[in-house]
């Protein structure tokens, strides 16, 4: 056991560092030293509490350490970069489902009955962690492809959502003014869990990433309540950061997207996906020239600047190392080469950065979207790497198109576009692509990372 005032201190140790850290999450470089910095903030937050005076059950404790580090390594090892965001689905409903549950039991002690618990942290924990808990899985479902990932929709169903809504507060208040009111604690619960389904199945799964964000922002507020009511200042203090940091993520991926949280959350955007797309295939005829990675190596020996454009299909084929052979081979014959990183290219904030610089690809090569558009015009070439919706210059000119209004990368405005992906199927937005079709536009399809060894083995020989 240690005094009172020194785990207090460690507590404020540890928030100095999930601070320092937060700021240095902020760039790719500094990253790494971010992510050890709030490791061991939160180490030092682990190891404080354990030594407070109230921990009685070590046994216990170690176990459940003891398990839980065991399936986390595990899912840490296996799971795919592409599959993170269903990882941070599930580990956000957990965080939810555990501060409901802390919460609960906590009621169950009766200890709020007596008054020195905040019932009204108890009555937030359960409401917003039991929402986060079931929202989570279904983000989580969709994202895996367990349910159908387009829009559940149904007549009156705002209504529907907004009664249950007004149900779970009326409750809240009932179980704040009176805590030993079992049966309506239980059936706040009840109603949390349901609330978290019916408000992510209207919500399609291309917008599943920034659900997951707000839910992770959700988790962080459980979090929170959950620390006022251990009297917890650590626990407080941490649920805060994860709920502000939460909900800027949310409206960074809003603000890239062009839309705003409401159309997100209640727009049932994916469910327009069926019209858009037969609007869109039933103009007049369109070719497409397709080109092999033979000739894609000719372009590239007359090139004298290249912007490659990351997206999605580079993930799934794992192409970040093939393309920094590329990359490599362009510079060795004097073509200046450059990645274009869209802000939601991927599946989650950050995603296509986190791979190149995996793949050891410099990080002043990276340049963000305001800065590199303006340059397409004088670049030779623009390779479109496994990217669609990031690209798709019907979100500047088409004002029927759904992503009327998103940011893109200008890849059009470059002499020649070369696009690498496997067919002319539609991206994420489930939208026809009118880049494909244009005048300067090469396909080369295929598997994203075998195209780009291709091109790499055909420049050696040229
Ligand atoms: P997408 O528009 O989804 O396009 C990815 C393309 O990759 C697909 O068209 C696919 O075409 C191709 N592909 C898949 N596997 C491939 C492979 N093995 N080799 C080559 N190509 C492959 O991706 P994007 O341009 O990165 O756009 C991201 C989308 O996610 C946007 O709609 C964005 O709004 C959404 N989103 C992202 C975020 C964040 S934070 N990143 C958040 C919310 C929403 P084929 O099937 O023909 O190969």
């Amino acid at each position: 056991m240690i005094p009172a005032i020194s785990v207090q201190l460690a507590y404020l140790a540890a928030a100095v560092l999930f601070i320092l850290g937060l700021k240095h999450l902020g760039s790719a470089r500094t990253a790494p030293r971010g992510n050890a910095m709030a490791a061991v903030g939160m180490l030092i937050a682990i190891v404080a509490t354990l030594l407070k005076s109230g921990v009685v059950n070590y046994p216990m404790i170690i176990a459940g350490v003891a398990l839980g580090s065991a399936i986390g390594a595990v899912l840490a090892i296996r799971i795919q970069m592409t599959a993170m965001p269903q990882m941070v689905a599930l580990l956000n409903g957990f965080g939810g489902g555990a501060s409901a549950l802390v919460a609960s039991a906590e009621l169950l002690k009766g200890t709020a009955v007596g008054g020195s618990v905040p019932s009204v942290a108890i009555v937030l924990g359960a409401l917003i962690g039991g929402v986060t808990f079931t929202g989570s899985l279904i983000a989580f479902a969709k994202l895996q492809e367990l349910m159908r990932g387009a829009p559940i929709v149904y007549t009156g169903q705002q209504f529907v959502n907004g009664l249950f809504g007004l149900g779970a507060i009326a409750l809240c208040g009932l179980v704040a003014l009176q805590p030993d009111q079992l049966p309506a604690y239980a059936g706040l619960v009840g109603l949390a869990l349901v609330l978290g389904v019916t408000l992510v199945i209207p919500i399609g799964g291309a917008d599943m990433p920034v659900v997951i964000s707000l839910l992770n922002s959700y988790s962080g507020l459980a979090a929170c309540a959950t620390g006022f009511v251990l009297g917890n200042s650590g626990l407080v203090i941490s649920g805060s950061l994860v709920g502000a940091s939460g909900i800027i993520l949310t409206k960074i991926m809003c603000d890239a997207m062009n839309r705003s949280l409401t159309n997100v959350l209640f727009g049932a955007f994916g469910a327009v996906d069926a019209t858009a797309a037969a609007a869109a295939g039933g103009g007049p005829e369109r070719s497409v020239k397709v080109y092999t990675p033979d000739d894609a190596a000719i372009v590239f020996s007359s090139a004298r600047s290249a912007i490659v454009v990351p997206g999605y299909g580079m993930a799934v084929a794992q192409a970040q190392h093939a393309i920094r052979e590329l990359m490599e081979s362009l510079e060795a014959i004097g073509v200046k080469t450059r990645f274009a990183i869209h802000p939601v290219a991927g599946r989650m904030p950050g995603h296509m950065n986190v791979l190149l610089a995996e793949a050891n690809v410099p990080y002043d090569k990276l340049v963000e979207m305001d800065e590199i558009n303006p340059e397409f015009p004088e670049t030779d070439v623009a390779l479109v790497l496994g990217a669609n919706d990031v690209v798709n210059p019907a979100a500047r000119a088409d004002e029927s198109s759904p992503i009327y209004g998103m940011p893109i990368l200008n890849v059009d405005q470059a002499r020649q576009v070369m696009v690498i992906k496997r067919s002319l199927n539609p991206g994420f937005a489930g939208i026809d692509n009118p880049l494909f079709y244009l005048d300067n536009t090469m396909m080369v399809l295929g598997d994203a990372k075998q195209v780009v060894l291709g091109i790499v083995e055909s420049l050696k020989e040229i």
